[in-house]
């Protein structure tokens, strides 16, 4: 394997706050992560990736970063990072950090000289800083929108209190942009990097990778009319422009300077198009892709994302990745319970009364899709709690929600913090083995069911289902190839590795026989050889 771990490795996503809390304070951190690292070494995962843990307001969960070179205090230090790092390694394990580089926080030492200096100043050259127009610059300099809600420009009152400039943030106001035109910028993060790769980090997961690089030629242009909808040629103001990959280029030359070299891979919202560019040997490397993700349980669907997904990863000279959940998505075992068409947003605002969730329905095809995912060429994402079948937690009451998003949008959208309740470890306790303090967002009662201690060694757990196929997908790896078997029916999608590793999923509700073979792991559990309705097997040939 060696430096290529990353292409075919199964990747754990650790929400830091949501995971562990060994102090009793209500947030998960460091050292709780690492009391967990035998859990992880059992599950079987290559790599832990975990979420922002730098100090941070928490203005966006840890992605408004204060200091990119630190532990926030209360999740640790960064001796107990070092120790971390030393766990993971100890079991085979390796450890990716997020980097955020499209915006710091508002706490960060350069913005706060940035505000402290006068308009055109050095400090001001490191963000996006405008005078506003208007007859007396009290409109924003441009009609970008940011991404939770209202426009991207928040304009500046002077000690006295009068109006002032303008700065960008395409998220919340307290994630000012970075000026990725200015040097400085580029320098701090070279230096961010080897920080990280210094204390032993074997990769990183790039947030916004599509973003950093904008035209801010002045007048600043106006966003194409349709959004969601990127350009192919790399024109659009704001995303994806061609000049980023200037920058992942020089990052390229850091994680190649490390033996063996640092992984990476991008949040990147191109065209799918696109993708492949951040994927390339000479940038990045990986790409992430959710287009499993946003896919319907659907056998055509599904087939579809992989071939796509496929040709870009192997015309990147990447492999492809594969994601079902993270920390900003609804759980797919409830997406996976809904009507197809439910709009999410709609759904929890309705604190998930308004549609009806099969939640029995959404794991049984949240188990099939995971080993359909697990048995792909590439490398998989998993996110803490799915190895449980953790369903979102839709009735978060108002006044416990923190996400940017339910402030932003004048409380007509909860948000994602559904998707970031901490984890239940034990059957028993006020937070299930959280911690020993009240966990930041409240737990379901329901959670104390399907705690880890609840699942360990119990025979067609979710979590022994997961420990079962990450074992043997182990054993079963091969080449990154697959070919498709004519299955005879157009709910049944039946895939084999080289080496006879195939994988079948009925994504129907029909049972489906399966061919001769020894069967390793299964979904659900087969009736006469048979594959029932909405799950997956694995068998060997
Ligand atoms: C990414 C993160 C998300 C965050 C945003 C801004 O999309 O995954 O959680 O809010 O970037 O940093």
């Amino acid at each position: 394997m060696g430096a290529t771990w990353w292409r075919q490795a199964v990747v754990y996503q650790v929400y830091p706050r949501s995971f562990a809390d060994s102090d009793g304070d209500g947030l998960g951190d460091i050292p709780g992560v690492t009391s967990r690292v035998g859990y992880l070494a059992e599950l079987g995962v290559d790599a832990i990736w975990l979420s922002p843990f730098y100090p941070s307001a928490l203005a966006d969960g840890g992605y408004d970063v204060d200091d990119y070179r630190d532990v926030a205090p209360e999740l640790g230090t960064l001796t107990d990072f070092d120790a971390l790092v030393g766990a993971a390694h100890a079991v085979g394990i390796k450890i990716i950090v997020d980097i955020v580089p499209n915006h710091t926080s508002n706490r960060h030492a350069w913005f706060l000289e940035a505000l402290a200096s006068a308009p055109g100043s050095a400090a001001r050259n490191r963000y996006v800083f405008r005078d506003g127009t208007g007859v007396d610059g009290s409109l924003p300099p441009s009609d970008w929108q940011s991404h939770f809600g209202g426009p991207a420009w928040t304009r500046l009152t002077d000690a006295d209190g009068n109006p002032e400039q303008w700065y960008l943030h395409l998220f919340a106001p307290e994630q000012p942009d970075l000026n990725w035109d200015n040097r400085e910028v580029h320098e701090e993060f070279l230096t961010t990097l080897r920080f990280w790769a210094d204390r032993g980090v074997d990769g990183y997961r790039v947030d916004v990778a599509h973003a950093l690089a904008k035209d801010l030629s002045d007048p600043l242009r106006s966003k194409p009319e349709t959004p969601g909808e990127l350009p192919l040629d790399g024109s659009d103001p704001l995303f994806d422009r061609n000049e980023v990959h200037e920058i992942y280029a020089e990052w390229r030359q850091v994680f190649d300077s490390y033996d063996p070299p640092r992984t990476a891979v991008a949040e990147a919202f191109s065209a799918p198009e696109r993708r492949a560019l951040y994927a390339r040997p000479t940038e990045l490397g990986q790409a992430f892709n959710f287009d499993l993700l946003k896919a319907d349980f659907d056998a055509a669907e599904f087939r579809e994302v992989v071939e796509f997904c496929l040709a870009q990863a192997a015309e990147a000279g990447s492999s492809s990745t594969w994601v079902l959940s993270n920390h900003d998505v609804v759980r797919h075992a409830s997406r996976y319970g809904l009507p197809t068409g439910t709009d999410l947003d709609d759904w929890l605002m309705t604190d998930g009364l308004g549609t009806i969730l099969d939640e029995e329905q959404g794991l049984r095809r949240a188990r099939a899709a995971v080993l359909f995912m697990l048995a792909l060429p590439g490398s998989a994402y998993l996110y803490q709690g799915e190895e449980l079948g953790l369903q979102e937690v839709a009735d978060l009451p108002a006044g416990a929600l923190q996400d940017p998003i339910w402030l932003r949008t004048q409380h007509t959208k909860k948000g994602r913090d559904g998707a970031r309740v901490p984890l239940p470890w034990t059957e028993e306790g006020a937070t299930y083995g959280f911690g020993s303090g009240n966990a930041w967002l409240p737990q379901p009662a329901a959670w104390s069911r399907v705690a880890v201690d609840q699942q360990d060694g119990v025979g067609g757990s979710t979590l022994e289902l997961y420990r079962d196929a990450l074992r043997i997908r182990r054993e079963l790896q091969t080449d990154e190839t697959l070919d498709w078997i004519d299955a005879g029916r157009d709910d049944v999608v039946h895939l084999v590795r080289p080496g006879g590793w195939h994988c079948v999923t009925n994504f129907g509700t029909e049972p489906y026989a399966l061919p001769a073979g020894e069967v390793r792991v299964a979904s659900a559990e087969l009736v006469d050889g048979q594959l029932p309705g909405e799950s997956s097997a694995w068998f060997t040939a």
